[in-house]
């Protein structure tokens, strides 16, 4: 990676991703794009992932040779208005994985557990296994794994790429996945002293402290391509909880912090169709993943930057 061009830049991940990138790289090194605009330290070009030629000049003009493409609907949000969920996440990707088959880039793209559905193994979750979402943005997520599969084996482009577990982080708010609750609650617990969880109780998810999610993105990115068996859609994940166990560790820090709960109904029937815990097995074995923070550590981080 010594050009990136990112899509999606503002987003939860690609808003901190590209300070990292920058901060590795160089300033100058990385084009910030995104369908809006916002005040950026270094090159920023608006960018609507839909106009394929567009997004081709931008890359060529940029001297890019690798592409990062963050641009999506996500979960909760992708089942308000599914027709537009598939049209930019499927046509979205479609125009990056063209425009880095046109230009030689390298590829990375995040799948998610959201690409599991109610059929799949629950629990240590296999790296290969049944796939038959549920969702709109699962079902965009398969097929995204599998284009880009499709694209490293017809065209040769140097397609990588993990499954996301939930992501939390301090930065930016969260874009409308279904693991928001485990971002909303350590804003609430600080700013009121109570949450009310849209997620039942005992509903275990994966989840990733942002800084471990942003090194996972360079490392499997600067990995060794000949030891990538399963170059797209890693599972990756560094830790499982459900609500009540995320509030008792914010409860070690806020003793007089409660939590009730109020289930939404779409976004429960969503997290009940994905995996408790995924096996991050083939990540470690094949370029190393590791991820730093666990619940503890990442809840101290957590209440610690957002006091501040
Ligand atoms: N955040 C998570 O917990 C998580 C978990 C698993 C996978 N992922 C995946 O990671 C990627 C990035 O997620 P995120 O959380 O940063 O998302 P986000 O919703 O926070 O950000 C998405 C960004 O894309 C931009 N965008 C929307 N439409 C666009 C368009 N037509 N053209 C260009 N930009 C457009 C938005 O303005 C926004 O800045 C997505 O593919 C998502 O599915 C995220």
């Amino acid at each position: 990676m010594k050009k990136i061009i990112v899509t999606g830049a503002l987003g939860q991940i690609g808003s901190e991703l590209v300070g990292k990138l920058r901060a590795i790289y160089g300033t100058d090194a990385v084009l910030a794009t995104d369908i809006r605009a916002a005040q950026q330290d270094g090159p920023f070009e608006i960018l609507d992932v839909t106009e394929g030629k567009r997004m081709h000049e931008l890359a060529k003009d940029f001297g890019a040779d690798t592409m990062i493409h963050m641009a999506a609907l996500l979960s909760a949000t992708a089942e308000k208005n599914p027709v537009f969920a598939w049209n930019l996440n499927m046509g979205g990707l479609m125009n990056a994985l063209e425009v880095s088959r046109e230009l030689n880039l390298q590829f990375f793209t995040p799948s998610s557990i959201g690409a599991f559905g109610p059929s799949t193994p629950k629990d240590n979750t296999p790296q290969d296994t049944l796939q038959r979402p549920t969702t709109m943005y699962g079902v965009n997520k398969v097929a995204g794994e599998l284009l880009c599969d499709y694209y490293f084996t017809r065209f040769g482009v140097d397609t990588r790429g993990v499954r996301f577990p939930g992501l939390i982080s301090y930065a930016t708010p969260p874009g409308g996945g279904t693991t928001d609750y485990a971002v909303d609650i350590y804003y609430k617990a600080i700013e009121e002293g109570k949450y009310t969880s849209y997620i039942a109780e005992g509903t275990y998810m994966d989840m990733m402290y942002m800084p471990d999610a942003l090194q996972a993105i360079v490392d499997l990115m600067e990995a060794d391509g000949s030891k990538l068996v399963h170059r797209n859609a890693f599972n990756i994940s560094a830790m499982s909880f459900e609500p009540s166990q995320i509030a008792a560790e914010i409860q070690k820090h806020i003793p007089s912090f409660t939590v009730e709960y109020d289930v939404d109904p779409v976004r429960q029937a969503i997290a009940d169709s994905w995996p408790n815990a995924i096996d991050s097995s083939a990540a470690k074995a094949e370029w190393g993943f590791k991820a730093q923070y666990d619940l503890a550590s990442m809840t101290v981080d957590m209440l610690e930057k957002l006091k501040k």
